[in-house]
Protein backbone atom coordinates (compact mmCIF):
# COMPACT_ATOMS: atom_id res chain seq x y z
CA UNK A 1 0.00 0.00 0.00
CA UNK A 2 1.26 3.34 -0.94
CA UNK A 3 2.31 5.72 2.05
CA UNK A 4 0.34 8.86 -0.24
CA UNK A 5 -2.85 8.96 -1.24
CA UNK A 6 -4.61 11.38 -3.95
CA UNK A 7 -7.12 13.41 -2.58
CA UNK A 8 -9.59 15.94 -4.46
CA UNK A 9 -9.55 19.69 -3.60
CA UNK A 10 -12.93 20.43 -2.73
CA UNK A 11 -13.08 24.45 -2.25
CA UNK A 12 -10.05 27.48 -1.78
CA UNK A 13 -10.41 30.15 -0.54
CA UNK A 14 -7.36 33.17 -0.64
CA UNK A 15 -7.85 35.15 2.62
CA UNK A 16 -4.84 37.79 1.19
CA UNK A 17 -2.52 37.63 -1.13
CA UNK A 18 -0.20 36.03 1.14
CA UNK A 19 -2.29 33.39 2.93
CA UNK A 20 -5.01 30.76 1.07
CA UNK A 21 -6.73 27.73 2.67
CA UNK A 22 -8.24 24.79 0.93
CA UNK A 23 -10.22 21.49 1.36
CA UNK A 24 -10.24 17.89 -0.12
CA UNK A 25 -11.38 14.85 0.49
CA UNK A 26 -10.81 12.62 3.18
CA UNK A 27 -9.92 8.58 2.21
CA UNK A 28 -12.16 6.46 5.02
CA UNK A 29 -8.54 5.09 6.12
CA UNK A 30 -6.49 8.42 7.04
CA UNK A 31 -6.58 8.99 10.91
CA UNK A 32 -4.80 11.64 12.95
CA UNK A 33 -4.98 13.02 16.37
CA UNK A 34 -6.04 16.94 16.21
CA UNK A 35 -2.78 19.10 16.33
CA UNK A 36 -0.89 16.48 13.82
CA UNK A 37 0.40 17.03 10.41
CA UNK A 38 1.03 15.40 7.17
CA UNK A 39 2.57 15.72 4.40
CA UNK A 40 0.41 17.16 1.33
CA UNK A 41 1.86 18.26 -2.45
CA UNK A 42 1.29 17.70 -6.20
CA UNK A 43 3.15 15.79 -8.77
CA UNK A 44 5.51 18.27 -10.73
CA UNK A 45 7.01 16.73 -13.38
CA UNK A 46 5.81 12.94 -12.29
CA UNK A 47 7.10 12.97 -8.83
CA UNK A 48 5.77 14.13 -5.69
CA UNK A 49 6.62 17.53 -4.38
CA UNK A 50 5.35 17.68 -0.57
CA UNK A 51 5.82 19.57 2.32
CA UNK A 52 4.84 19.40 6.03
CA UNK A 53 1.13 20.79 7.08
CA UNK A 54 -1.02 21.08 9.72
CA UNK A 55 -4.29 19.77 9.51
CA UNK A 56 -6.75 22.49 10.43
CA UNK A 57 -9.90 20.08 10.38
CA UNK A 58 -10.84 18.43 13.20
CA UNK A 59 -10.60 14.42 12.50
CA UNK A 60 -14.69 14.10 13.22
CA UNK A 61 -15.12 15.54 9.58
CA UNK A 62 -15.17 13.79 6.73
CA UNK A 63 -13.17 16.51 4.79
CA UNK A 64 -9.42 17.12 5.26
CA UNK A 65 -8.47 21.25 5.52
CA UNK A 66 -5.39 23.15 5.25
CA UNK A 67 -4.21 26.29 5.87
CA UNK A 68 -1.06 27.91 3.70
CA UNK A 69 0.75 30.49 2.99
CA UNK A 70 2.01 32.03 -0.48
CA UNK A 71 5.45 32.07 -1.30
CA UNK A 72 5.93 33.53 -5.36
CA UNK A 73 8.94 31.73 -5.71
CA UNK A 74 8.64 28.46 -3.16
CA UNK A 75 8.86 25.53 -5.57
CA UNK A 76 5.70 23.81 -3.82
CA UNK A 77 3.35 27.10 -2.80
CA UNK A 78 3.91 29.28 -5.67
CA UNK A 79 1.90 26.07 -7.50
CA UNK A 80 -0.46 24.85 -4.44
CA UNK A 81 -1.76 29.21 -4.82
CA UNK A 82 -3.45 28.21 -7.95
CA UNK A 83 -4.96 24.90 -6.79
CA UNK A 84 -8.72 24.99 -8.29
CA UNK A 85 -11.57 22.81 -7.02
CA UNK A 86 -11.30 19.57 -8.59
CA UNK A 87 -7.64 19.19 -8.88
CA UNK A 88 -5.58 16.38 -7.31
CA UNK A 89 -3.65 16.80 -4.32
CA UNK A 90 -1.79 14.33 -2.38
CA UNK A 91 -1.88 13.46 1.15
CA UNK A 92 0.19 11.37 3.29
CA UNK A 93 -1.18 8.67 4.94
CA UNK A 94 0.99 8.63 8.24
CA UNK A 95 -0.33 11.77 10.12
CA UNK A 96 2.62 13.10 13.45
CA UNK A 97 3.25 15.64 15.81
CA UNK A 98 4.04 16.89 19.34
CA UNK A 99 1.19 19.29 19.66
CA UNK A 100 -0.88 16.94 20.81
CA UNK A 101 -3.40 17.39 24.09
CA UNK A 102 -2.16 13.83 25.00
CA UNK A 103 1.73 15.40 25.39
CA UNK A 104 0.44 17.57 27.90
CA UNK A 105 -0.15 16.97 31.70
CA UNK A 106 -3.21 17.73 33.18
CA UNK A 107 -3.98 21.08 34.28
CA UNK A 108 -6.58 24.43 34.28
CA UNK A 109 -5.88 26.67 31.50
CA UNK A 110 -4.59 25.85 28.22
CA UNK A 111 -2.64 28.27 26.05
CA UNK A 112 -2.75 28.01 22.54
CA UNK A 113 0.13 30.61 20.91
CA UNK A 114 0.24 30.94 17.46
CA UNK A 115 1.32 33.42 14.89
CA UNK A 116 0.77 33.26 11.16
CA UNK A 117 -0.22 29.87 9.53
CA UNK A 118 0.79 28.57 12.86
CA UNK A 119 -2.73 28.57 14.22
CA UNK A 120 -3.43 25.80 11.82
CA UNK A 121 -2.92 22.94 14.33
CA UNK A 122 -4.91 24.85 16.99
CA UNK A 123 -8.12 24.75 14.67
CA UNK A 124 -8.69 21.18 14.93
CA UNK A 125 -7.61 21.45 18.71
CA UNK A 126 -10.54 23.65 19.64
CA UNK A 127 -12.59 21.66 17.86
CA UNK A 128 -12.00 18.23 19.57
CA UNK A 129 -14.25 17.72 22.69
CA UNK A 130 -11.47 15.97 24.54
CA UNK A 131 -9.62 19.31 24.63
CA UNK A 132 -12.81 21.03 26.32
CA UNK A 133 -13.31 17.40 28.45
CA UNK A 134 -9.69 18.25 29.55
CA UNK A 135 -8.92 21.80 30.45
CA UNK A 136 -11.55 24.70 32.24
CA UNK A 137 -10.55 27.67 29.69
CA UNK A 138 -8.43 27.41 26.37
CA UNK A 139 -6.92 30.47 25.14
CA UNK A 140 -6.31 30.96 21.61
CA UNK A 141 -3.81 33.50 20.94
CA UNK A 142 -3.22 34.54 17.26
CA UNK A 143 -0.30 36.89 16.27
CA UNK A 144 -0.04 38.47 12.94
CA UNK A 145 1.18 41.43 11.29
CA UNK A 146 -1.85 43.02 9.39
CA UNK A 147 -5.68 42.63 10.52
CA UNK A 148 -6.46 40.77 7.28
CA UNK A 149 -4.36 38.10 7.81
CA UNK A 150 -6.31 36.57 11.33
CA UNK A 151 -7.79 34.35 9.54
CA UNK A 152 -10.46 32.11 10.65
CA UNK A 153 -12.12 34.91 13.24
CA UNK A 154 -15.59 34.52 12.01
CA UNK A 155 -15.48 30.63 12.37
CA UNK A 156 -14.19 31.29 15.50
CA UNK A 157 -16.37 33.98 17.11
CA UNK A 158 -19.34 33.15 14.87
CA UNK A 159 -19.52 29.46 13.72
CA UNK A 160 -18.05 27.59 16.85
CA UNK A 161 -20.26 29.15 19.67
CA UNK A 162 -23.39 28.15 17.68
CA UNK A 163 -22.34 24.84 17.01
CA UNK A 164 -24.86 22.10 17.27
CA UNK A 165 -23.02 19.88 19.79
CA UNK A 166 -19.55 21.66 21.02
CA UNK A 167 -20.88 25.19 21.07
CA UNK A 168 -22.16 25.37 24.55
CA UNK A 169 -18.71 24.24 25.86
CA UNK A 170 -16.93 26.60 23.00
CA UNK A 171 -18.98 29.31 24.50
CA UNK A 172 -18.35 29.11 27.99
CA UNK A 173 -14.39 28.30 27.24
CA UNK A 174 -12.79 29.35 24.63
CA UNK A 175 -11.29 32.87 24.86
CA UNK A 176 -9.81 33.97 20.85
CA UNK A 177 -7.39 36.63 21.53
CA UNK A 178 -6.37 38.01 18.07
CA UNK A 179 -3.56 40.46 18.11
CA UNK A 180 -2.18 42.56 15.13
CA UNK A 181 2.09 44.00 15.31
CA UNK A 182 1.91 46.02 12.08
CA UNK A 183 -1.36 47.95 11.77
CA UNK A 184 -3.94 49.52 14.74
CA UNK A 185 -6.32 46.65 16.05
CA UNK A 186 -8.24 46.57 19.96
CA UNK A 187 -5.09 44.40 20.30
CA UNK A 188 -1.91 45.35 19.51
CA UNK A 189 1.69 43.91 20.14
CA UNK A 190 3.90 40.57 20.05
CA UNK A 191 2.45 37.55 22.04
CA UNK A 192 6.07 37.66 23.69
CA UNK A 193 5.42 41.50 24.81
CA UNK A 194 1.60 40.83 25.89
CA UNK A 195 2.75 37.89 28.14
CA UNK A 196 5.71 39.68 29.55
CA UNK A 197 3.54 42.84 30.49
CA UNK A 198 0.73 41.18 31.81
CA UNK A 199 -1.52 43.12 29.51
CA UNK A 200 -2.74 39.61 27.80
CA UNK A 201 -4.16 37.94 31.40
CA UNK A 202 -5.32 41.22 31.96
CA UNK A 203 -7.15 41.82 28.52
CA UNK A 204 -8.48 38.02 29.36
CA UNK A 205 -9.10 38.18 33.23
CA UNK A 206 -7.09 35.16 34.09
CA UNK A 207 -4.21 34.95 36.09
CA UNK A 208 -0.45 35.41 34.76
CA UNK A 209 1.28 31.78 33.54
CA UNK A 210 1.53 29.77 36.28
CA UNK A 211 3.23 25.74 35.99
CA UNK A 212 1.11 24.73 38.41
CA UNK A 213 -2.42 25.44 36.86
CA UNK A 214 -1.19 26.28 32.80
CA UNK A 215 -0.54 23.90 29.67
CA UNK A 216 1.13 25.92 26.85
CA UNK A 217 1.23 24.94 23.15
CA UNK A 218 3.36 26.74 20.49
CA UNK A 219 3.56 27.05 16.98
CA UNK A 220 4.45 29.80 14.53
CA UNK A 221 7.64 31.44 13.14
CA UNK A 222 11.41 29.83 14.82
CA UNK A 223 12.13 33.13 16.80
CA UNK A 224 9.06 33.08 18.18
CA UNK A 225 9.52 29.61 19.68
CA UNK A 226 13.00 30.32 21.09
CA UNK A 227 11.75 33.18 22.55
CA UNK A 228 8.89 31.51 24.08
CA UNK A 229 10.62 28.54 25.21
CA UNK A 230 12.98 30.12 27.08
CA UNK A 231 10.22 32.41 28.32
CA UNK A 232 8.15 29.38 29.82
CA UNK A 233 11.43 27.73 31.15
CA UNK A 234 12.47 30.35 33.01
CA UNK A 235 9.05 30.04 34.61
CA UNK A 236 9.66 26.75 35.35
CA UNK A 237 7.68 24.45 32.88
CA UNK A 238 8.78 21.75 31.63
CA UNK A 239 9.16 20.79 27.53
CA UNK A 240 6.51 17.96 26.81
CA UNK A 241 7.02 15.34 23.67
CA UNK A 242 5.91 11.95 22.97
CA UNK A 243 7.87 9.39 25.23
CA UNK A 244 6.62 11.95 28.52
CA UNK A 245 3.88 14.47 28.79
CA UNK A 246 5.15 17.88 29.60
CA UNK A 247 4.10 21.96 30.71
CA UNK A 248 4.17 22.75 26.98
CA UNK A 249 5.67 21.49 23.70
CA UNK A 250 5.97 23.31 20.45
CA UNK A 251 5.98 23.04 16.70
CA UNK A 252 7.24 25.14 14.13
CA UNK A 253 5.29 26.34 11.74
CA UNK A 254 5.66 24.48 8.47
CA UNK A 255 5.93 27.68 5.96
CA UNK A 256 7.48 27.44 2.51
CA UNK A 257 10.47 30.26 2.51
P1 LIG B 1 6.34 41.62 14.00
O1 LIG B 1 5.42 42.30 13.04
O2 LIG B 1 6.72 42.50 15.16
O3 LIG B 1 7.53 40.99 13.33
P2 LIG B 1 5.43 36.59 10.30
O4 LIG B 1 4.35 37.05 9.34
O5 LIG B 1 6.76 37.23 10.06
O6 LIG B 1 5.51 35.10 10.44
O7 LIG B 1 4.98 37.13 11.74
C1 LIG B 1 3.73 36.82 12.30
C2 LIG B 1 3.61 37.55 13.62
O8 LIG B 1 4.58 37.03 14.55
C3 LIG B 1 3.88 39.05 13.50
O9 LIG B 1 2.91 39.73 14.25
C4 LIG B 1 5.26 39.19 14.09
O10 LIG B 1 5.49 40.44 14.70
C5 LIG B 1 5.24 38.11 15.16
N1 LIG B 1 6.58 37.72 15.58
C6 LIG B 1 7.70 37.61 14.83
N2 LIG B 1 8.75 37.23 15.57
C7 LIG B 1 8.30 37.10 16.83
C8 LIG B 1 8.92 36.75 18.07
N3 LIG B 1 10.22 36.44 18.15
N4 LIG B 1 8.14 36.72 19.17
C9 LIG B 1 6.84 37.02 19.11
N5 LIG B 1 6.20 37.36 17.98
C10 LIG B 1 6.92 37.42 16.85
Amino acid sequence: MSNLMEERVLSVHHWTDRLFSFTTTRDTGFRFRNGEFTMIGIKVDGKPLLRAYSVVSPNHEDTLEFFSIKVPDGPLTSRLQHLKVGDPIIVGRKATGTLVIDNLRDGENLYLLGTGTGLAPFLSIIRDPETYARFDKVVLVHGCREVQELAYGDLITEDLPAHEFLGEEIGGKLIYYPTVTRETFRNRGRVTDLIESGKLFEDIGLPPLDRARDRVMLCGSPQMMVDLRAMLEQRGFEEGNHGEAGDFVLEKAFAER
